[in-house]
């Protein structure tokens, strides 16, 4: 038993050094050029977002058969599932995001990057509009592209709640993990200053999250876990004054997952006392309070850190592209077809992830990497007819009947999409969490602590790079042991 512990920690050494001596030490790149040694010419492909659905592609394309641009204003994959995690620091921000520049470098062809947002798409004469996000060095540029990759994702809706905007934190980027730790820290602290007698202490110790989906719900168990197992030690009494609060519209949290699991977390939340308000849909908020329908009564409640959390918009750039496209109809996403390319651009973009609308596909990290991938496969294809209609071109004529049909061949070699859904999971607070999985034809509902550790075995295994991985694993173990940290 010695021996095998012995070998088996050596092999898992030799492992993780190989992975990660592999990660560091990147093999030389095919430069981008006009044209391959034959003479073909090497198609331009823009990739637009640096997120779930765009790096899944950029990590799995061959970029040696084009010329690869990718523009982004975010420098840096963020692996969003354990954001939720973040702004009361149970994994640390830089854990969870992989530079743009290292993901690029690892491709076998070169990838020109763009630090910059894409402003306006005319899809009429293959040109994306880009503007730089650094203000001090600001350029704007018309990028053409043969292939146009859309993956902005998208923004977080607030339904034209008055006073979102102004007031409440979302969830969705960095720099909102960062804002929402210093609203937390910085009403802990104020109020710490006040009697507690004082009905300001009490609105700055009522934490609210609006929107019971599984962004809310795991932000809702994160922030009670850090007052029951941290702040607890470190400040008793107020700890016992906050109050956590999860406001949603319908009569249930979670709704994507199975009945049974839905009253389980509901069950959990009422065990550790986080305040669950159902039917209760906000209709305005303020700097201190907001406003609420719950059934047929308004209420008016006081808030000291208020989040966010209700779903997906279109973005701008988006809504523009919809408008130009008379296919374009719904106000939902960009609409696509079964091979992901956007109805009414005739096969020069493609379309995947959050921007975009199809029925049966969610707006899930999930969707977004199986459509990064299989995108990345339709495009090996697309250089191979592309190829062959160069061939065609400069072949003598009695050639060109045997290449139209090999052509015909290769385009109807494109497979559809078809979306593998493994099922959901998500973290419901106090080691716990819920996970509606399928394996095959069966599927199986858990939740529990079991549950948890296979929610953290799950989101390891799907953590972009071994980097992450480890960076993950060490701040869980650091948790653990240490705590959380309580500064800002
Ligand atoms: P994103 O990942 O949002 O990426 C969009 C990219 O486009 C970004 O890099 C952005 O900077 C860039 N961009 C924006 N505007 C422009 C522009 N004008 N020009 C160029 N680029 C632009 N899904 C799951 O399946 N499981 C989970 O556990 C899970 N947890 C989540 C937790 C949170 C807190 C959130 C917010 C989401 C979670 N999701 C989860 C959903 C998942 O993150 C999204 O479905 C996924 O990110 C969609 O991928 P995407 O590539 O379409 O968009
Ligand atoms: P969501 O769209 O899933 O849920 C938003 C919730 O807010 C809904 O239940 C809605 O009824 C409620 N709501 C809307 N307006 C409201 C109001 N005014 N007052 C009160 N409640 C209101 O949004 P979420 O959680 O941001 O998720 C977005 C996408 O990301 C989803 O597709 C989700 O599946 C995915 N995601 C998946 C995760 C996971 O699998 N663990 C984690 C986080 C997000």
């Amino acid at each position: 038993a010695l021996h095998a512990a012995f070998y088996s920690a050596l092999a898992g050494t030799a492992y993780i050094s190989y992975e990660l001596y592999r990660e560091s030490n990147p093999l030389p790149q095919v430069a981008q050029s006009a044209n391959f040694a034959d003479g073909s010419p090497r198609k331009t492909i823009v990739i637009l977002g640096s997120g779930w659905g765009s790096v899944s592609l950029l990590k799995n394309l061959d970029t040696s058969l084009y010329n690869v641009v990718l523009v982004s204003p975010r420098n840096y994959f963020l692996f969003t599932p354990l954001l939720p995690s973040t702004p009361v620091g149970t994994v640390e921000l830089k854990s969870i995001v992989e530079p743009i520049r290292t993901i690029a470098r690892r491709a076998p062809g070169e990838v020109h990057y763009y630090e910059a947002e894409a402003l306006d798409v005319d899809p009429a004469d293959k040109t994306v509009k880009i503007q730089s996000v650094n203000k001090d060095q600001e350029y704007t540029l018309d990028l053409k592209y043969d292939y146009l990759v859309y993956g902005v994702g998208a923004q977080p809706t607030t339904f034209n709640t008055p006073g979102v905007y102004e007031h409440a934190s979302f969830l969705k980027e960095i720099s909102d993990a960062q804002e929402i730790r210093v609203k937390i820290m910085t009403a802990i602290e104020k109020a710490a200053t006040l009697s507690p007698s004082d009905p300001e202490r009490q609105r700055l110790l009522t934490f609210v999250v609006v929107g019971g989906g599984p962004t809310g719900v795991e932000l809702a168990a994160e922030l009670k876990d850090y007052v029951d197992q941290d702040l607890k030690k470190w400040m008793p009494s107020l700890s016992k004054e906050i109050k956590v609060t999860l406001a949603e519209a319908l009569p249930n949290i979670l709704n994507m997952f199975d009945k049974s699991l839905v009253e389980y977390a509901q069950d959990l939340f009422k065990q550790e006392k986080i305040d669950l308000w159902l039917n209760t849909m906000v209709r305005g908020v303020d700097k201190t309070h907001i406003r609420a329908k719950c059934g047929d009564e308004m209420i008016e409640v006081p808030y000291g850190v208020l989040v966010w959390a209700t779903g997906n918009a279109p973005r701008d750039v988006t809504k523009s592209l919809m408008g130009k496209l008379e296919q374009q109809n719904s106000r939902r996403g960009l609409l696509i077809d079964d091979k992901l390319q956007l109805l009414g651009a005739e096969g020069s973009i493609f379309a995947i992830g959050d921007c975009t609308f199809y029925p049966g596909l969610f707006p899930t990290a999930q969707v977004a990497h199986q459509e990064g991938e299989y995108l990345a496969k339709a495009f090996k294809k697309i250089h191979k007819i592309d190829h062959l209609k160069w061939e065609m071109s400069q072949a003598a004529e009695a050639e060109k009947q045997s290449l139209a049909v090999r052509l015909d061949k290769l385009q109807n070699d494109i497979e559809h999409f078809k979306y593998n859904h493994m099922g959901a999971l998500a973290y419901i607070g106090k080691e716990k969490a819920i996970a509606d999985v399928s394996f095959g034809d069966s599927q199986y509902k858990w939740a529990g602590s079991f549950t948890f550790l296979f929610w953290k075995s799950a989101y390891l295994a799907m953590c972009l790079s071994f980097r992450n991985r480890v960076l993950v694993a060490m701040d869980w173990c650091k948790v653990y042991f240490l705590g959380r940290d309580s500064s800002v």
